[in-house]
């Protein structure tokens, strides 16, 4: 399996750029704490979120491969069970299997919520310190907030095994203590 710094050398030759990487680390850390909650391998789980994106560079205006490539990138690289979790995040728009396994919708629902809990932290004055499941919950219901954010794929925590508010706070505590690396501490 591949190193992190390798990961890491690979989304910069892809010329991630600098939002991309934040929401690469943030789906990382994410992750990983899944995986320790799930006593399954924290390695895998993290590198599957830190590269989930790698192709997005030159895929953005053809999501029909998004996903695809950096499958096709990362064989051998990274186990099939990460492959086809990276594809199945984006199934709806490539046409591989959708998320079938509790690996898959992790990744749909950790990469998804990054960009809620990224929103809401740059809006408050103590960023990600002192954030709760609560406010999350209602900026969920706030159509009109992070409106890209698809609130579905984060439901899908339920699939993966986590209720709503126990997928929120863990989300929270793995990017509160990552908060710097991540570009949110005040
Ligand atoms: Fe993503």
């Amino acid at each position: 399996m591949i190193q992190r710094q390798a990961a890491l050398d690979m989304l910069a030759e892809n010329k991630t750029p600098a939002s991309l990487l934040q929401h690469a680390l943030a789906s990382e850390v994410i992750m990983r704490a899944l995986a320790v909650r799930f006593g399954e391998n924290e390695d895998l789980w993290g590198l599957t979120g830190l590269l989930h994106d790698l192709d997005y560079p030159t895929t953005a205006e053809n999501p029909a491969r998004h996903g695809l490539d950096t499958a096709d990138i990362l064989a051998g690289k990274l186990p099939e069970e990460a492959l086809t979790a990276i594809r199945a995040h984006n199934a709806e728009m490539n046409g591989a299997s959708a998320p079938a396994c509790r690996f898959d919708y992790a990744l749909r629902c950790g990469e998804t919520v990054t960009g809620l809990i990224s929103a809401a932290a740059l809006m408050r004055p103590t960023g990600m310190e002192g954030m709760e499941v609560k406010s999350i919950k209602k900026k969920m219901k706030d159509k009109a907030f992070a409106a890209s954010v698809c609130r579905d794929n984060i439901r899908q925590c339920a699939e993966a095994g986590l209720e709503l508010d126990e997928f929120l706070a863990l989300s929270i505590e793995a990017m509160r203590t990552h908060s710097a690396e991540l570009g949110l501490s005040k």
